[in-house]
């Protein structure tokens, strides 16, 4: 039989890695999706991104993360800078949780699993779709439209929501 070079990640952990500035329904599907596949899922927002200037700091990231996967027992938040493959080693992670939403994202994200596999070659990527009524959200869009004046309240968590609206001072 032809050996493959797969690795063994049945009975993991895996790491979600992103900004989550702010967290998203789409993201939230993801860490659903990725809870009832893998043992344990740790939720982690990168600390030193160089996405320029964010709306939220990354404690408040970080709570809104919390209060939302609050009802998702094997799912933690955490944070971290540095390599995400170092981050995953010290959490003795095996895997890594990545969405896909369209096409747009598989060059990026084939770009950062091959280097992430040259890194560490024991660590697996792992893609997964977010419910098709998500595919066109990010992050990006919500602080937009929200900045704008527009309605993102069926897009991003209720808890979101709320500190979008203190966020631009306009909390009730
Ligand atoms: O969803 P995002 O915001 O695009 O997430 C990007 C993230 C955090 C997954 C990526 O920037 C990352 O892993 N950064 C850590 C630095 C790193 O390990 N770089 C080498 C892999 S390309």
């Amino acid at each position: 039989m032809q050996e493959t070079k797969a690795n063994d990640i049945r009975g993991t952990k895996a790491i979600y890695p992103g900004t989550f500035d702010p967290l998203t329904n789409g993201h939230l599907d993801l860490i659903a999706r990725g809870a009832k596949i893998v043992d344990e899922l740790v939720v982690a927002i990168l600390r030193n991104s160089e996405k320029g200037a964010p709306l939220f700091t990354v404690p408040e990231r970080e709570q809104m993360l919390r209060e939302a996967t609050a009802a998702m027992p094997n799912v933690s938040v955490a944070t971290f800078d540095g390599l995400l493959v170092d981050f995953a080693r010290s959490q003795g992670a095996k895997a890594v949780l990545r969405g896909i939403r369209a096409i747009s994202d598989y060059e990026y994200e084939f770009q950062m699993a091959m280097m992430n596999r040259k890194l560490d070659p024991q660590l697996e990527t792992l893609f997964m779709m977010p419910a098709e009524k998500y595919t066109y959200v990010s992050s990006r869009l919500i602080k937009g439209v929200f900045q704008l004046g527009g309605d993102v309240s069926s897009l991003v968590p209720p808890n979101v929501v709320e500190r979008l609206k203190q966020k631009s001072g306009n909390g009730e």
